[in-house]
Formats: C-alpha cells, structure tokens, sequence
C-alpha cells in the first residue's frame, strides 16, 4: 500500500542532539495524522525533512510514494507547509502575500490573482486584503498562513502547531478549515501539543519524545493503552484529603495525583474501584465523589512519558525560521 505519508527510520542528528532517532509513520490518503510530543521531541525536525528542507542523515521519508531527498522537486510541488512560526511578510498585503507565492509557483498572473482572492474569501480574509499583514491578528496571520500553503493546491499538507498562541474561538475556526480540506481529500500531518487538539481532528496518531515514537495508534486505541479510565475520589472532608491520597496510591500502585480537592489513578484493573471503597470505608474516609471516566489524552501522555506535554512557556521560538513556504516554493 501507499501511504500519502511515510517514514522508515528516520533519523537526524544535530551535533550531540538526536532530534529523530529512528521514527516510523506512515499516514492514509484523505486521512489526519497527529504527531504529538513536548518541546524538542523532534516534530518540526520530521516536518522540515518531509517538506524537503533539511535531508535526513538515515532512514527515508515518502510522500504519495516519492522519496524526498531523491525527488525533492516532486515532492514540493505536492506538498503544502505550514511552519511553526509564520511565513508571511508582515510589510505586504494579504493579497500581495499570496500573489508573492503564486509568482514564484510560476502561475500564471491571472490564475495567481483569482486564486488569492478565492483564499482570502474563504479564509474569512476578504476585508482584510488590502491591509498590511502587521495590522493582523494571530488569529488572522494564522489563516494568512495556511491560505499561503495552499496557493499551489497541495494534495499533502505539513501543519506544525497551526493553533499554537490561538484563542479557543480562533483555533476552532482553524479546526474546522482542516477538517473542510480532509474533506476535500487532502493528506494532513499535524504536530502539535495540544492533546485535545490531536484527539479531534486525527484519525491516527503518532505519539514522539526524545526522537523515539513512544505510542501510536486512533485516540480510542492511546487511551486504552493506559488503562483508558481514570478513577476520581473527592473526599467530603478537606482534611482527610492527604489520608485519601495515600490509601488511593498504595492500592492503585501506579502514578496518581492530587488536582483542586480530587484524586486521581489511573486505572489498568476492574478490581481498582471496589478496592478502593473497601479501604476507604475501612479507614472511616467519606467520599462526595467516587467517578470513573475516559482518561485524557493529556493523562495518556504522562502515562507514556512520566512528564506533562507542555505547551511552550517561553513563546520564544528556539530557531527562528519565518522562510520556509518560500524555501519551498521557490525551489520547486
Ligand atoms: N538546526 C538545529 N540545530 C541544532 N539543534 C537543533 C536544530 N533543530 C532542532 N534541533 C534540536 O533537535 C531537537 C528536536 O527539535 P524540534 O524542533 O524538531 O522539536 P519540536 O518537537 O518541534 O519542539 P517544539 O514543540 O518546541 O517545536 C531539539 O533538541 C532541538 O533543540
Ligand atoms: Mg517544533
């Protein structure tokens, strides 16, 4: 089979830094798939080598089949990127943005011109067309983006982080684009850190840390493979909080803590919540509230990694690399 997306053992070292160290994925023609992980797990290092702008030092990558080292210009004129940190030029327009990338896919004037304005329109950007991109929201930016990676209409699309620093209502309106070019057939592959964000627009997701695939598998498959139910107990009284706590983890015997007054374990045996009343009722503990749930991606993540996936907390980007739609485009 043909994977619109793929790779086989990738693997890249910088320096001492091994930001891929033998990854596998592969993604379905129509299909999203999510590539999770922390800071420095090796997203944007997987989506520069599919985008043909840094070369692997091992392994290979594939899109729709074709090698992107050995038919890198192939490969850029199927591909759509959109960067980590946006590629637009803050001085022009929004219009003059996309006419800039349709001139260098050598389109014709007239094509470039009605294809940007179709973008604009419907990247609720319309209005905004004619005002220089500094004038822009993020929000806005963002769209400016993604509009900007599908000038050429690329069958495969590279989103890294395309919701980072965007409010809720910004995000969702990002989500739902996606889903409308998936809808159309488009190929996506989605970095991101935010596990919500990946458990509802993936159809698959690949789960890096340290440049290792640590999980893989649909949403439903990551969050059984941990247990897939979280146990939540809320003593009544505040005090009795810690003498919970203690008895929850000696009797769950795995990772659990303490959020607001609840505590939570995950939970891999049937025989966890009948256990847990017993020792709670043995130990004069009353409890407001003993629920079992669907675990998160985000407790799924801890399960796998020991650690939270934490959005960014420095907004400082570690390389700043606002050139690469025109890297792309211009040596297609
Ligand atoms: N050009 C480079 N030179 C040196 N080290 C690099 C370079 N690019 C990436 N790295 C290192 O490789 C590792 C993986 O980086 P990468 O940017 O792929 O991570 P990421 O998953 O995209 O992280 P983030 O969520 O912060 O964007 C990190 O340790 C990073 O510091
Ligand atoms: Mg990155």
């Amino acid at each position: 089979m043909t994977y619109a997306i793929q790779a086989d053992g990738l693997a890249k070292r910088f320096k001492e830094t091994r930001a891929l160290d033998g990854v596998d994925l592969a993604a379905r023609t129509g299909t999203v798939l999510g590539l999770l992980g922390p800071n420095g797990a090796g997203k944007t290092t997987a989506v520069r080598i599919f985008a043909t702008l840094i070369q692997p030092d091992a392994g290979r990558a594939l899109v729709a089949g074709h090698d992107v080292v050995r038919e890198a210009g192939l490969v850029r004129s199927l591909v759509g990127l959109t960067g980590q940190y946006a590629a637009v030029d803050e001085n022009l327009t929004g219009t003059e943005n996309l006419l800039l990338i349709g001139r260098l896919l050598a389109m014709p004037r007239r094509d470039a011109r009605a294809r940007a304005a179709e973008l604009l329109d419907r990247f609720g950007l319309a209005d905004a067309a004619g005002r220089a991109v500094k004038t822009y929201s993020g929000g806005m930016r963002r769209r400016l983006d993604l509009a900007a990676s599908l000038v050429g209409r690329p069958s495969i699309l590279f989103l890294d982080e395309p919701t980072t620093g965007l409010d809720p209502r910004s995000r969702g309106e990002l989500w739902d684009m996606l889903r409308g070019l998936v809808a159309e057939g488009v190929t996506a592959l989605l970095t991101t850190q935010y596990l919500n964000e990946a458990d509802t627009l993936a159809d698959d997701i690949v789960v890096i840390d340290r440049g290792r695939v640590i999980a893989e598998g649909t949403p439903d498959e990551l969050k059984s493979q941990v247990g897939g139910q979280v146990l939540q107990v809320r003593p009544v009284r505040a005090h009795d909080l810690a003498g919970a706590h203690a008895l929850v983890a000696e009797t769950a015997g795995t990772q659990t803590q303490i959020e607001g007054d609840v505590i939570t374990a995950p939970v891999n045996d049937p025989e966890l919540m009948p256990a847990v009343v017993r020792r709670l009722d043995g130990a004069g503990i009353a409890v407001g509230e003993l629920t079992l749930r669907r675990s998160s991606l985000d407790e799924v993540f801890l399960a796998l990694t020991g650690h939270r996936a934490e959005p960014d907390s420095s907004g400082e980007p570690a390389e700043p690399d606002d050139s690469d739609i025109e890297k792309v485009v211009s040596s297609a």
